[in-house]
């Protein structure tokens, strides 16, 4: 029996609108699977491992942490990254710098983009912010350019404002 509250399987959802089902089906899964563990490295590495396998086309999906005014590197899945990311370097420190999303649809166009994997080819990358201010950022990246459009960055923001509620509460410092 379909359920009445989700999308008819057979409905041919308009692109962005599939996109926003699809995060928001996430967000409800990630929040679940995260509610009752107060670890934060055990949520941001279970986050990671379920946003990487979740989302298509990726080759990258994790986190980088604010320790000391720099960015240094938290559970993900893809290749091994760089560790540390001065604020303002790269389109990790941008985000974190400015407190913003930065999508980033060609990396080579990007001044300054940190190569980690170089199969990388668009990135979007999305702060962690509480009330008290950043944490860290959600960096996700995709081996095909233009990956991530405006759908998916309103998705990971609000994936993101779930998340800092599991990841705040022992804090990774
Ligand atoms: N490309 C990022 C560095 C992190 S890796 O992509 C995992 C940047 O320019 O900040």
């Amino acid at each position: 029996m379909h359920d009445p509250t989700r999308p008819a399987p057979w409905v041919k959802l308009e692109p962005t609108l599939a996109k926003a089902a699809a995060y928001a089906e996430l967000t409800g899964e990630l929040d679940a699977l995260l509610t009752g563990e107060p670890d934060g490295i055990a949520n941001a590495a279970n986050a990671a491992a379920a946003i990487y396998h979740s989302l298509p086309d990726l080759n990258w999906a994790g986190f980088y942490f604010l320790r000391d005014g720099e960015l240094v590197l938290g559970p993900f899945q893809g290749r091994p990254a760089c560790v540390r990311i001065p604020l303002g370097r790269g389109v990790c420190g941008t985000a974190a710098a400015e407190r913003r999303s930065v999508l980033v649809p060609d990396v080579h166009a990007f001044p300054g983009h940190i190569a980690c994997d170089v199969a990388s080819r668009s990135e979007l990358v999305v702060p962690l912010l509480t009330e008290d201010g950043l944490i860290g950022v959600l960096d996700l990246d995709s081996p095909f350019a233009a990956r991530f459009d405006a759908a998916d960055q309103a998705g990971c923001e609000a994936l993101a404002a779930v998340l800092v509620r599991h990841l705040t509460r022992t804090m990774l410092t």
